[in-house]
This record gives C-alpha cells, sequence and structure tokens, in this order.
C-alpha cells in the first residue's frame, strides 16, 4: 500500500524526504521506464570500446536492449534496438564484438553494421515480398557523444545532450582530459543485487557512510599510510539536471583511486574516481551495475596495471569497498523499506546549502545535497503519474 492522501508519484518526494514506494512499487518503476530511461539522455557506452570498424557493444536503455556499433564502412556509431525485425529475438547476445555482419540466431536474419536488412534465408515464401528498406534494426531516436562519452535518447525531441549534462560537463572534461586519453575497459565487473536501482545512485554521492561501511577499509589505509585521512572534508554538490558530486581533498581521491571527486550523471551513470559505474534497471527491486575503469591510452603498462590494482582491491568481487555497499547501502536498505514508518530522511545541511555562480548548490562533503538533487529531478521527470492503489487506482 502506497498510502493515504498520495496520489501522484510527484507526492513521494518531499525536499528532505523519499517514500519508501520509490523503491517498491512496481508501478512506479513502470513508469520510470517511460517517464526517465525513454526520455532523458542515457548512458550507453564510451567510443574507446567500439574502436574499430564492425566493434559492437551491447547494454540497456532502461530494460529495452540496444547495441552500441560502429559502422564497418562509415566508421560512424550508431546505437540500434538489439531486437529482430522478424520474431524479435535478440540480434547481438555477446557483450561485445566485432562483426560487418549482425546474424539472428533464430531463422538468420542478416544486418549489415549500419543496422540494414541484408540478408532473409528461403525468401521466396514470402509470397507478399518483403521490404528490407523498412525492417532494418531500429536506430534509438538522438545519439549523442561528449568527450568520448556516447548517450542515447529514446525522445526525438528535448534538450540537447549539453544542456542536459550542464555543469556536470566540467567533471567529465577533467576525466576525458587525462594527456594521453582515456580508454575505457576492456574488462568490466559486473554485479547485481536485490534493490532498486536509485540506490547505487544515491549511494555514490553519499559521504556519510564511508567511515561506517567501509571502515576495515579505511582502518587499512590508515595502517598503510600513517594517517586515518580526511574522509569528511570536502564538499557536496547538487549540479542540477538530477546530477551529483562529491568533491574531497586531493590527498583523500588518490587514496580511493587518483581522481578527487565521485560524480552522479542523472540518470545511469556514476563515476568514482576514474571507475565508471553504469546501473541497468532489471525490476523494481533488483538491478544490475556494470563497473569498469578507465585506463589511460599510451600510458606504460605499469601505469595501467596499478589502475586496475586500485580497481580489483576496492571494486572486485574481494574488494574492500562495492562488497560492503551491496550488503549494506543497497540490499539492507531495500529489505528495510518493507518496515514500518515509509518515510525515509534525506534532510542533511538542507537549507544550508549555498548557491554558486553557475546555479550549483554546495554543501558539507556530508550532506545530502547530492541525493536531493536527483531526486528534484526524479520529481519533475515523474510529474502528473498517478498512482494505483492496490485493488485499483485512489
Ligand atoms: Fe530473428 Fe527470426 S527472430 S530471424
Ligand atoms: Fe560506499
Amino acid at each position: 500500500m502506497i498510502g493515504a492522501g498520495l496520489r501522484q508519484a510527484d507526492d513521494l518526494v518531499r525536499d528532505g524526504q523519499v517514500h519508501a514506494s520509490v523503491y517498491r512499487d512496481g508501478h512506479v518503476f513502470q513508469h520510470e521506464l517511460d517517464r526517465i530511461f525513454s526520455t532523458s539522455w542515457v548512458y550507453v557506452g564510451h567510443e574507446s570500446e567500439v574502436a574499430q570498424p564492425g566493434d559492437y557493444k551491447t547494454t540497456t536503455l532502461g530494460v529495452q536492449p540496444v547495441v552500441m556499433v560502429r559502422g564497418a564502412d562509415d566508421g560512424q556509431i550508431r546505437v540500434l534496438y538489439n531486437r529482430c525485425r522478424h520474431r524479435g529475438a535478440l540480434v547481438c547476445q555477446l557483450d561485445r564484438g566485432n562483426s560487418h555482419f549482425l546474424r539472428c540466431q533464430y531463422h538468420a536474419w542478416t544486418y549489415d553494421s549500419t543496422g540494414a536488412l541484408v540478408g532473409v534465408p528461403l525468401p521466396k515464401r514470402y509470397v507478399k515480398g518483403l521490404d528490407r528498406t523498412e525492417l532494418s534494426l531500429t536506430s534509438v531516436a538522438r545519439t549523442g557523444s561528449y568527450r568520448g562519452f556516447v548517450f542515447a535518447s529514446a525522445a526525438p525531441e528535448g534538450p540537447s545532450l549539453e544542456e542536459h549534462l550542464g555543469n556536470a560537463r566540467p567533471y567529465l572534461d577533467r576525466l576525458a582530459g587525462v594527456e594521453g586519453g582515456v580508454v575505457v575497459g576492456p574488462v568490466a565487473q559486473r554485479y547485481a543485487y536485490d534493490g532498486n536501482w536509485k540506490l547505487q545512485l544515491e549511494n555514490v554521492v553519499d559521504n556519510y557512510h564511508v567511515t561506517v561501511v567501509h571502515k576495515s577499509f579505511v582502518d587499512i589505509l590508515a595502517a598503510r599510510t600513517g594517517s586515518r585521512g580526511q574522509w569528511h572534508s570536502g564538499s557536496a554538490k547538487d549540479l542540477g539536471n538530477g546530477h551529483g558530486l562529491l568533491e574531497f581533498p586531493v590527498d583523500t581521491g588518490a587514496a580511493t583511486g587518483g581522481e578527487d571527486f565521485n560524480l552522479v550523471v542523472f540518470p545511469n551513470l556514476a563515476f568514482v574516481g576514474y571507475q565508471i559505474r553504469v546501473v541497468h534497471p532489471v525490476r523494481v527491486d533488483h538491478t544490475n551495475v556494470v563497473v569498469q575503469p578507465m585506463l589511460i591510452a599510451g600510458a606504460s603498462d605499469e601505469v595501467n596495471a596499478a589502475r586496475l590494482r586500485v580497481h580489483e582491491e576496492s571494486f572486485g568481487p574481494a574488494g574492500f569497498v562495492s562488497p560492503d555497499d551491496v550488503e549494506v547501502a543497497l540490499g539492507r536498505v531495500q529489505m528495510g523499506t518493507a518496515a514500518g514508518n515509509p518515510w525515509m530522511e534525506l534532510t542533511r545541511g538542507l537549507g544550508e546549502e549555498e548557491v554558486l555562480e553557475d546555479g550549483s548548490l554546495r554543501g558539507d562533503i556530508t550532506d545530502e545535497v547530492g541525493q536531493r538533487g536527483f531526486y528534484r529531478q526524479w520529481k519533475a521527470s515523474m510529474a502528473g503519474v498517478e498512482l494505483v492503489q492496490e485493488g485499483g487506482s485512489l
């Protein structure tokens, strides 16, 4: 049950409070797919992941499978729905690959790397003919790239990618501007959790938990360096458009991976140091996450190996950071949302934010500034969605 007096999805978010239904209600989740993942710019991958003609990478736009592919002949990157135009099977099964042709495994309809249908077995029994030009793989309405980061939007119209990224752009510039350029992957670490997709993004801009959930890691770093670090120094920012930031003092950033900020780009992308984290909603209470380190093109093997070791130590299955977050910040929060008073607090630093020249809001690093910004965008996206109670609409 959602609760008396709550009629629309935007009633579920107040300034400083979020209702547990945003994590639990399947109806809300379906509307998120329509209102957020089918309209906003959604991150799909980095250009370096499809560096060669014919390279492709599969991912999702919300729950919709898509493939980012670089044309074998024209070198252009396209984002296509990964759905055969015959009976709808996935065309590309693998996480990544290289091919001049994408062939469906069901009846072998074959598409080229631009999505054009170029081969249909046993065509004679299409007695009324088959217009192949009408049966290309469907392109996602808009595709855009910013500093090598590729996004797609299922909405033909709306804010440009640059407008959407807004105040997050300088931080993407910093990530992309590393001397030598950035290469993403090719390794990818994947995990799944039984919790709502938004919990992962909230957690990336939550500094309040660090010395609690990650106490063992903080202790190990203290033993290594002889310093307890300044885990609660720095600032938290609401960058607008749902994007959030934690900015650390440089020495603490170095301990966690070399970059001195965590960034969330609404709705599905996060950076923790130089690790890219992409969130894939599956069901209201189940989420897949893909984490990839950004390596430096042209850097020595030693430099990139060191980045990989930091990645493993922090985010790998036996790492000191991610497994604890998955257990506590994602899993236990989802479980707790079933009990008692459904309203959850996001009030740290509320009302004390400093308004910066670019319109961003800045607070203390343990403040829940970034999370409130995320939910401001969520609320705007979900405005007017009618809530359905058990047994029918209110
Ligand atoms: Fe793809 Fe039949 S479903 S060829
Ligand atoms: Fe954490």
